[in-house]
């Protein structure tokens, strides 16, 4: 699908709006209820492909989940569950299609698969299944779509290795991945990268063997798995950038509302300081991921931040989130903040060129291996858009303040490539045709639809 994106004409406006849900929390949510015992219900999960990838996984590990409008998970048949799997839950109609009903079937009750999972364009579930099939002992094959497929993989399944698993990855470390039968003891791993994904497939691991399983990185990432591993009930232990428990843990069934995507958000956002103002309800604001709000107020936006008060603030901290037109100013962004913004780098790449003065990135070496060469992508998209970019081997300078043009830009596969770029192009000169732009419903489906529900002129060609 082709995105025509056209200069804004008129200011974009939006109040009260919701992003979708929060993807890494949906992927631990979906996950973390199946390893629980007892029933949970899900609101507001994620509504793009990435966390559709994650509930098929799990419905071939063998576990009943349901949505919550009783629809299957994907236009892709579910393959059938093995005998002797629990029954499925009762459909419950106070419930929609973001919700979810998932009964947990413990951390002895996952299946081996009868086919390998796909995991789709979701690195997130590649790896976090990888810990808890190597954990649990289950052997299983994983595999992903052409992006997916070229990402690395070896950073877990060595560690995993490290502790006992058998687990093999493909060429030069890249999918598939397969575990194979056995078990895993308990251990210190100490990570060169800080990668919330890593983390979580250590401790996921650790959940199933006896004793206590430590991580450590190099700077503390996205500490979602700890929160909710606590909220489920197990003890988690934090100490500076090290994170354990003791296994063989239990995992109890929970209630709880994933809040708003702040990755998602950030488009918006982005948006409306070109030109327009928007507020939105409910978007996550945890600190080790809330990068963005810091490094606009470090090029020196305006933000309101109103916390949230409620069930799922105990959870995740929410926030309703609104912002204005301004003007911003370059500057250099601390690596320890990109790493609490590294989904956002792309929008943030953009502000960078509209901003006044040089921003400059660094510290984002892991761009390189996300969905596409996230810098590559910017450097060379930004400059057909005229702007005036330098790419790092682990980040971008920009001097910002060059009038935007329209330009043909390819997603790349890549959601937030998608996603950026067509915001780049409402504050061009002339219109941008983004291809492959259907990558945007990855995490964030209805975008486009809510463009131009703010004011914004797209037209999608198929
Ligand atoms: C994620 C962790 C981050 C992030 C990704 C989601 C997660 O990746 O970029 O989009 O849900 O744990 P890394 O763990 O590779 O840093």
């Amino acid at each position: 699908m082709k995105a025509r994106v056209h200069p804004l004409r008129q200011k974009l406006r939006g109040e009260d709006l919701r992003v979708p849900g929060d993807k890494s929390i949906s992927h631990r949510a979906l996950l973390f209820a199946s390893l629980a015992e007892g029933e949970s219900r899900i609101a507001g999960l994620a509504p793009g492909g990435d966390v559709r990838s994650t509930a098929r996984c799990l419905a071939q590990l063998g576990v009943p989940l349901l949505r919550g409008d009783g629809t299957p998970w994907s236009a892709q048949p579910v393959p059938s569950r093995p005998a002797g799997s629990l029954p499925l839950p009762e459909h419950d109609p106070d419930m929609g299609p973001d919700d979810a009903i998932v009964f947990g079937v413990g951390l002895r009750g996952l299946r081996p698969p009868a086919e390998s999972l796909d995991c789709g364009n979701s690195g997130t579930t590649m790896r976090l299944f990888t810990g808890v099939l190597a954990g649990a002992g289950v052997p299983a094959t994983l595999i992903g779509d052409a992006s997916l497929s070229r990402r690395p993989m070896e950073r877990v399944a060595a560690p995993l290795r490290e502790l006992g698993a058998t687990v093999t990855t493909g060429e030069k470390g890249r999918p598939p991945v397969r575990v194979e039968r056995g078990s895993m003891r308990p251990g210190s791993i100490t990570s060169k990268v800080a990668s919330a994904q890593l983390k979580s497939a250590v401790l996921l691991a650790g959940l199933f063997t006896e004793g206590e399983t430590s991580f450590t990185e190099p700077l503390k990432s996205r500490d979602h798995t700890e929160r909710m591993l606590r909220q489920m009930g197990v003890p988690v232990n934090v100490r500076g950038t090290t994170a354990s428990l003791r296994g063989p843990a239990r995992l109890q069934g929970v209630a709880l509302e994933v809040p708003g995507d702040l990755s998602s958000a950030a488009f918006l956002l982005a948006a409306a300081i070109a030109s327009g103002s928007v507020s939105l309800g409910h978007v996550g604001v945890n600190p080790t991921r809330a990068g963005f709000l810091d490094a606009l107020s470090q090029l020196g936006a305006r933000v309101e931040l109103r916390l949230e008060e409620g069930a799922s603030a105990q959870l995740e901290p929410t926030a309703r989130l609104s912002v204005q037109q301004q003007s911003l100013r370059g500057s250099e962004l601390p690596p320890d903040l990109v790493l609490r913004a590294i989904d956002e780098v792309p929008i943030l790449a953009v502000l960078g060129a509209l901003a006044s003065g040089e921003t400059v990135i660094r510290g984002a070496e892991e761009l390189r291996v996300k969905e596409s060469d996230r810098i590559a992508q910017m450097a060379q998209g930004l400059r057909a858009m005229g702007a005036d970019v330098e790419e790092l081997p682990d980040g971008l300078r920009i001097r910002g303040g060059r009038k935007l043009h329209g330009a043909e830009i390819d997603s790349a596969h890549d959601h937030r490539i998608a996603l950026a770029f067509s915001v780049a192009a409402l504050a061009a000169d002339s219109p941008t045709t983004v291809s492959g732009a259907e990558w945007a419903d990855v995490s964030f489906p209805g975008f486009y639809e809510l463009l131009r529900k703010l004011g914004a002129e797209v037209e999608l060609e198929t």
